[in-house]
């Protein structure tokens, strides 16, 4: 090594030893700032060192340049982890929080529209004196089929209808098992809605999915007619989608029920009448299998699916939208 090299490292040795006493004593960002243009700023102490390089001799050169750009680094870091820890210990000291400053707004996220949609059906029948249900998602072919009055043929029972699982068990196909679980659980006079999920073995599209939401309800008591059961689905009908809501029964069929009613809503010229639930008086065979007598009680039930309701009532296109997660969609309710 060259005796200018010699003593040039011992320089920078020292400019090392006197940057960490100086740092040690550093108490605050302003003083640090003024440690770093002392020794990294344009013209510091580690800029006049590069200076230096054009007068030493030609050999020297390559490890002088490494050693300088070693002291600069170590240099940099330490100032740059002094920095970090002023920041960190910002929001500590009392004099630097500033409480004027708007706070940073945590995303909490939304309701589904369905479940908005949901909580309202709940809510308007609860207002007449239904009580909320729940039952299974697993259920065996007596409580989805058989104690409904369903027939071995009907086409609601094939494979490509209905998700079957192992031991004879499948997925509800609807909500109406659970009208089954009560009147087995509980006596006349019983008067209960049912939310929940339900699958069905359809293709995805605008207006199927294979997971959707229904609404059963059920009411059986002595001396309960077709009159209850219109009286009960008119004022939903006009609690959910306004006073002057137009409503009309058309007679249908249903399995567990006997007569069977569906029920349209009037939207508009456009839409003009849409069915929106399936209804009816109870049918006896249905009692039977849940043994409540039949010449004693009569009773209505219903069930619609929530997600047209919603598609309806907020003018949804595509059912998808329901489960994509797209939050541009999901604000907008
Ligand atoms: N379970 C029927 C379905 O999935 C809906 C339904 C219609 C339920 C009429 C009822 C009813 O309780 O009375 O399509």
């Amino acid at each position: 090594m060259s005796q200018s090299l010699d003593i040039i490292f011992q320089e920078l040795d020292s400019v090392q030893t006197s940057f960490e006493t100086e740092i040690q004593q550093i108490a605050e960002p302003d003083a640090l700032e003024t440690l770093r243009v002392k020794y990294l700023g344009r013209k510091g102490q580690v800029a006049q060192f590069f200076k230096k390089i054009g007068t030493l001799p030609g050999p020297d050169r390559p490890r002088f340049g490494e050693r300088l750009n070693a002291l600069k680094t170590s240099l940099q870091s330490s100032i740059d982890e002094a920095q970090s820890h002023f920041s960190r210990n910002n929001g500590e000291s009392k004099d630097k929080l500033d409480l004027s400053l708007p706070g940073i707004a945590p995303s909490i996220g939304h309701r589904n529209a369905l479940m908005l949609v949901l909580d309202e059906i709940k809510y308007i029948f609860r207002g007449m004196g239904f009580g909320v249900r729940t039952g299974r998602l697993i259920e065996n072919e007596y409580y989805n089929f058989e104690a409904l009055n369903v027939p071995d043929d009907h086409p609601s029972k094939d494979l490509q209808d209905t998700f079957y699982l192992e031991n004879a068990l499948l997925l509800r196909t609807h909500t109406s098992p659970v009208q089954i679980h009560t009147m087995e659980n509980e006596n006349p006079p019983i008067r209960i809605i049912a939310p929940g999920r339900c699958f069905r073995k359809d293709a995805p599209d605008a207006t199927h999915s294979p997971e959707f939401h229904q609404v059963e309800g059920l009411a059986v008591g002595e001396g309960i007619s077709l009159s209850h059961l219109k009286g009960t689905l008119v004022s939903f009908a006009r609690k959910l989608f306004g006073e002057d809501t137009q409503v009309r029964f058309r007679p249908s069929f249903f399995p567990f029920t006997e007569p069977s009613a569906e029920m349209d809503v009037y939207f508009d010229d456009r839409l003009g009448w849409l069915e929106i639930l399936g209804s009816g008086m109870v049918d006896p065979n249905v009692f039977e299998a849940v043994k409540i007598d039949p010449d004693k009680y009569t009773g209505f039930a219903f069930g619609m699916g929530v997600e047209r309701i919603a598609m309806l009532k907020y003018q949804i296109d595509d059912i998808r939208h329901f489960y994509e997660n797209d939050t541009r969609f999901l604000r907008q309710f």
